[in-house]
């Protein structure tokens, strides 16, 4: 229906429906099947300065701004450009490169020309690390594919439209909130727009190796497992750890993968401690690739978390994706070791990367420096649970996350949502998505971060989310002596649960702003947030079934909902450092804390 109006536009206009504006999806091409481990590959960086036009009402499609300025239909002008037009740098966000788009929310369009020889027999694709929030692709003015989603790569099959030569790639963006999507409409965290992640080509074999899987078996760890998909037909692969000597041969098995196990009895184990990768490397006839591969399990038994089979607490921090010292989104190595580095010097073995996934050097610094992960799909809040094209977008976003990561020893734990409000249709919906996550990958643990308990009885917590079951480990977010009483009542709050399961407080604290100095009970003053983590503390020790805890949060982040002046000026200020990285004094709190875990051993009381 929808392409027979677009056809009659365009017989009456010269204009058709390409665009948002008309919603027709004559555009409609899905990404080819995400590319694992790019780094890998052979590539040509389109990072840098890209050409950009705003288009305020969203007329880009229906003016076919694809065609690149090229005149259409009954007219012989265009009235656009993009080779004169003002730059962005890719990767970042538009919002914090020009002031006049700090608030932009809308649509932008993108536009980079460059030289290009393909390869004979290479198979040629278009990478994006990320583009918040949904983005459309040409390339040399046809279409490539679309994708939704700010947090997790896609790549379009480019290898016929490129030209041997000069190349035109125009991407439109668009980061108009709406109630449908993942996340829905009111985070709290900035919205930026834009392309925040790396641009690439890609450059494959013919056949080459699309996604593997490569773990330890859980049930016994000097045993790996694994399978390997190629974008062909090789009917084997071969895998080798040089390091340790061993390699073996895969072959095709159920669902059209190559699949393999490797007997390594010298495995030396990850742990935060000692963050052991192994080169891996991985072949067929018609490519070669390899990786750098930690091997661990983890698991629960009972209340307890075990990494490699023994009990484990969680000592964690949670952080936003943004840099230290500067506005954006964070993107790349430099920003993962500052904001990481931090997070080492607290004294964590944990990372809460909230709420979205983050940058794919955020989950590999994490396996370099030891560092147990909490990654999670922005199921944020109130979402539209009854929608089943909302489902669609979070399940495609839980797959393409743990498709990208699933190889990244670091990552301990899937999270399929954030502080959802209870309701059969909510729970139906993270059921939904949790089955999807067991049967992506079975061999990490499943949970998210709720809000939701029963609490008749003043300062006693029960945690009785019905979500909790079909969990394997729990989060929860409590913000007592912060938007609830005062530090002193956690000294006499008790905590309780009808499930036998590991817990996490996912996100405790309160703001503070650095500098800002007065008595303990004076919100906004370090010394306030210092109260509160010493009270939240004291009182996490005294809960029998607690694993871990990730308190909210590393460093201030800019929220739309924060505008106190002078104290908040568009940030959320829980962060334990500045915007620019200085320390406050809970800083200290937390990090005595962790010293006195790790001191104390495994489980740390
Ligand atoms: C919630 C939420 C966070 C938010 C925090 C706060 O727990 O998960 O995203 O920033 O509270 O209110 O500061």
């Amino acid at each position: 229906m929808m392409k027979l109006i677009a056809r009659s536009l365009w017989a009456l206009t010269g204009f058709v429906c390409a665009g948002f504006m008309c919603g027709g999806d004559l555009f409609a091409q899905s990404p080819a099947p995400l590319i694992q481990n790019v780094a890998a590959r052979k590539t040509v960086s389109l990072n840098g300065d890209w050409h950009y036009l705003v288009d305020q009402d969203d007329e880009g499609g229906s003016r076919r701004y694809y065609l690149n300025g090229k005149p259409y239909g009954n007219r012989d002008f265009v009235e656009y450009g993009f080779n004169t037009a003002p730059t962005l740098r890719v990767p970042g966000d538009w919002n914090f490169q020009r002031p006049e788009l700090q608030y932009y929310e809308g649509t932008i369009w993108y536009q980079k020309t460059f030289a290009y020889h393909p390869p004979p027999g290479t198979h040629i694709f278009l990478y994006f690390g990320a583009a918040n929030y949904r983005a459309r692709v040409w390339l040399n003015e046809k279409p490539l594919c679309e994708h939704e989603g700010g947090f997790t790569p896609f790549n379009c099959e480019a290898t016929s439209a490129l030209q041997d030569g000069a190349n035109v790639v125009i991407v439109s963006v668009n980061d108009t909130r709406r109630r449908e999507d993942i996340p829905s409409l009111t985070p709290d965290w900035f919205n930026y727009g834009g392309l925040t992640r790396d641009a690439m080509l890609i450059e494959a074999p013919s056949d080459f190796i699309q996604q593997y899987s490569i773990q330890l078996d859980r049930a016994n760890p000097r045993r790996i497992d694994g399978w390997i998909r190629t974008s062909g037909s090789s009917p084997t692969a071969t895998i080798r750890i040089p390091e340790l000597k061993v390699s073996a041969n895969a072959t095709a098995g159920t669902e059209g993968l190559l699949r393999f196990s490797i007997d390594a009895p010298a495995l030396q184990l990850w742990t935060p401690e000692k963050p052991k990768l192994y080169k891996v490397e991985i072949g067929t006839a018609t490519d070669q690739i390899s990786d750098e591969v930690g091997f661990r399990t983890i698991e629960t038994r009972g209340t307890d978390i075990l990494l490699n089979g023994r009990p484990v607490f969680l000592r964690g921090i949670d952080i936003h994706e943004e840099p230290v010292g500067r506005s954006g989104r964070a993107h790349g190595e430099a920003d993962a070791l500052t904001l990481l580095g931090f997070a080492k010097e607290l004294g964590c073995n944990f990372v809460r990367l909230a709420h979205y996934p983050h940058d794919e050097s955020m989950v590999r610094t994490a396996d370099r420096l030891g560092l147990m992960v909490w990654s999670e799909v922005p199921v944020y809040q109130g979402v539209d649970f009854k929608n089943q094209q909302t489902l669609a977008r979070a399940t495609q976003q839980l797959t393409e996350m743990i498709t990208r990561d699933r190889n990244r020893a670091a990552i301990i734990l899937w999270s399929v949502s954030n502080e959802t409000p209870k309701g059969a249709d909510r729970d139906l919906f993270l059921q939904q998505l949790i089955k999807t996550a067991r049967t992506l990958d079975s061999s990490r643990l499943i949970t998210t971060a709720t809000n939701q308990t029963n609490s008749t009885e003043a300062h006693k917590k029960v945690f009785d989310d019905p979500i909790i079951p079909d969990l394997d480990v729990f989060g929860v977010n409590e913000y007592i002596g912060w938007y609830e009483g005062v530090p002193a009542d956690l000294d006499i709050t008790t905590w309780a649960t009808p499930y036998n399961k590991p817990m996490i407080v996912s996100e405790f604290g309160g703001e503070a702003k650095y500098g800002s100095h007065g008595s303990i009970s004076q919100r906004w003053t370090e010394e306030n947030q210092e109260e509160i983590y010493k009270h939240q503390i004291a009182a996490l020790r005294k809960i029998p079934f607690l694993r871990g805890t990730s308190p909210w949060i590393l460093k201030d982040f800019r929220s739309p909902h924060r505008n106190l002046p002078v104290l908040q000026d568009g940030y959320n200020r829980k962060g334990l450092i500045s915007e620019n990285g200085e320390r406050k004094k809970a800083f200290y709190v937390l990090q005595k804390f962790y010293r006195e875990l790790t001191a104390a051993g495994v489980r740390g009381r």
